[in-house]
């Protein structure tokens, strides 16, 4: 962990999330769409005493003013889309909380007003939007946080020290995904399996987790070539649905992918993801190098940390033996309450991002890369521009 987001961290933890908090200057926030997860943003701001959420915005009419209400928050103001409320409101930062494809507008647009930016993930859909909001972030010098909370679990942060520690020696190979049997999201609608919303499916939801867990331990290398692989059985069964058939029709996305990757290093990156599968687990997370190896339990759907303890395997005096590294129970803030918290400690101290895009452009170049060259039906380089 890097010293300063250690201190802010270690900060808000040891003092339940209070005294360590600059009560000098408060962060006026605005959320940009209200739909599930930013129920989570705004639980999480509650819990910052220097955040004031003063600001919402949705396109479905009423349903800002609804969701603040919810939260007993009957002051702040609600504008019908994020254009209007960034022009009317002078805010410090925003959630953004939108389906996929509209985060790369939506961050752009605030950065470009210099507002700080919190995306959710995945940062957006394609390459090419993910370089855009590079560029209006380094214009805007604003800070640009993307949502991947997994990054706060102890967990997570062990599979990383396990890397860096050097005990697998040089990391050739790691097998990475995860997914459930049956898992298509469909809670409250369509917004994660159409096209025009979602963008991306399975990909998008679950495997940038997937991707960044590993990605993170070893340092982000830059991906070079990908042969990807998307599928859509379960997604366009009506079977699928049995309470809403015609969700079946409205499936644009992927619920399976797969994809060989070669990065930066010499590493190979064997990826699997899948929203629904006839199996119980497309397979654990594994670590391989010349000195150990590590094996981390797949997760059925995503809940931000391993899915049992990991096992190291490597050689003592000669002998293979297995190291059992138990799961790390974690009773401090929320995941969702470090994001946050990190974030604003960000924004009010002109601080690196707790997770920065120039991380995650390689997390959603893999993304894209899988998209096009299941579409291309071959293997592609992926070129990332300077
Ligand atoms: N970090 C996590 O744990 C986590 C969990 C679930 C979802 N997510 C991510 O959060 C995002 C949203 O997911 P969700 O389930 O809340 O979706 P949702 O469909 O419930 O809500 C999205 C809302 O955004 C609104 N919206 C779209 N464009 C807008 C615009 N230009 N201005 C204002 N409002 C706009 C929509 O009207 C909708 O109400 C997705 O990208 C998803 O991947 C993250």
């Amino acid at each position: 962990m890097k010293e300063e987001e250690k201190k802010a961290l270690n900060a808000f933890q040891d003092n339940g999330g209070e005294e360590a908090v600059d009560m000098s200057r408060q962060l006026k926030i605005g959320i940009i769409g209200t739909g599930w997860i930013a129920g989570s943003h705004m639980e999480s701001y509650l819990h910052m005493p220097d955040a004031q959420v003063v600001a919402g915005a949705d396109l479905v009419p009423g349903k800002a003013a609804a969701f603040f209400e919810k939260f007993g928050m009957k002051d702040v103001r609600t504008y019908p889309d994020h254009k209007s409320m960034l022009d009317a409101e002078d805010l410090d930062a925003v959630s953004i909380c939108t389906y996929n494809a509209a985060h790369a507008q939506c961050a752009i647009d605030a950065l470009n007003k210099g507002v700080n930016v919190l995306l959710e993930k995945p940062m957006c859909v394609t390459l090419e939007e993910a370089l855009a909001i590079r560029e209006a972030e380094k214009n805007s010098g604003k800070v640009l946080s993307i949502g991947f909370q997994p990054r706060f679990d102890p967990n997570m942060k062990k599979i990383k020290e396990i890397c860096e520690s050097g005990v697998l020696g040089k990391i050739y190979y790691i097998q990475t995904g995860g997914g459930r049997r049956r898992g298509i999201p469909t809670p409250f609608g369509t917004s994660f399996i159409e096209k025009e919303t979602g963008g991306i499916g399975a990909l998008g939801d679950i495997g940038c987790y997937s991707l960044d867990m590993v990605l993170n331990a070893i340092g982000y290398p830059k991906p070079l070539t990908v042969t990807g692989y998307r599928s859509d059985f379960f997604g366009k069964n009506p079977k699928t649905y049995p309470f809403h058939p015609e969700y079946a029709e409205k499936f644009g996305v992927d619920d399976f992918a797969a994809a060989f990757i070669r990065l930066e290093g010499g590493i190979v990156l064997d990826f699997r993801i899948a929203w629904a599968m006839n199996l119980d687990t497309p397979g654990d997370t594994i670590i391989m190098g010349t000195e150990g190896g590590l094996r981390i339990p797949s997760t059925e759907c995503w809940n931000g940390t391993v899915g049992g303890p990991m096992t190291l395997y490597h050689e003592v005096a000669g002998s293979q033996v297995e190291t059992v590294i138990p799961v790390i129970e974690d009773d401090g803030p929320s995941l969702f309450d470090r994001k946050i918290r990190t974030f604003m400690n960000a924004c009010k101290n002109g601080t690196k991002a707790p997770v920065p895009s120039e991380q995650i452009l390689y997390n959603q170049a893999i993304l894209d890369g899988i998209a096009k060259s299941a579409e291309l039906g071959r293997e592609i380089e992926i070129v990332i521009p300077q």
